[in-house]
């Protein structure tokens, strides 16, 4: 069964580039666009999409009004706020809820930053198998050369250095996201070798 969605968003180019990118999926269906707040209302309570992908800045009705007004008349649709604003005051309006727990959340966990990434990322597994394989001496391997910490991205916001608990390579231990490709039983010549090949 598809995942039927209505795309919300003012800027022409950004609708263009999510429907291409989801109807490359056989499983998604791009049900309808729109422009505004009122029309995405409208468009919802008409095409009862399962996911609406909502702009919050948009003109007239914004999104995180139209949102409230989709929920509130009950029904299944999913709503989900794309924004570029990183303001966590921003993100605990659209959620509805108190800014101190938006920080908690945000600071919990390792894969959401506070800062803008950088352009590309490396994720060092810290999980108990690439721990014990080594996984501490590529982090130190990576600042050594870098100067940056888990956390942290170089000054030119060419690389930003994360952690994860385990990204599901233990038999590849000690594992490395970079971008999106999974680097198994990785040495520090390995990997410093491929972050100098993306230019950083
Ligand atoms: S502990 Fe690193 S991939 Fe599982």
């Amino acid at each position: 069964m598809q995942i039927r969605i209505l795309i919300a968003d003012d800027h022409r180019l950004f609708r263009d580039g999510l429907r291409t990118l989801l109807t490359a999926h056989k499983d998604m269906a791009v049900v309808g666009e729109t422009t505004d707040g009122a029309d995405t209302v409208s468009a919802a309570a008409e095409l009862k999409p399962d996911v609406v992908l909502m702009d919050v800045s948009m003109p007239g009705l914004n999104g995180i009004e139209a949102t409230r007004k989709i929920i509130s008349r009950g029904g299944a649709t999913k709503v989900i706020m794309l924004s570029m604003h990183s303001d966590r005051r921003f993100v605990a309006e659209s959620l509805d809820l108190p800014l101190s727990k938006v920080f908690g959340v945000a600071t919990f966990y390792h894969l959401f930053m506070l800062k803008p990434k950088g352009r590309h990322a490396c994720v060092v597994c810290t999980g108990t198998a690439c721990y014990i394989k080594g996984a501490g001496a590529l982090i130190e391997d990576i600042e050594g050369r870098y100067g940056i910490n888990p956390g942290e991205t170089t000054a030119d916001d060419a690389l930003s250095v994360l952690t994860a608990r385990c990204v599901g390579a233990c038999g590849l231990a000690p594992a490395v996201v970079l971008d999106r490709d999974v680097l198994g039983k990785v040495t520090s010549d390995d990997l410093l070798e491929r972050l100098a090949e993306i230019a950083v």
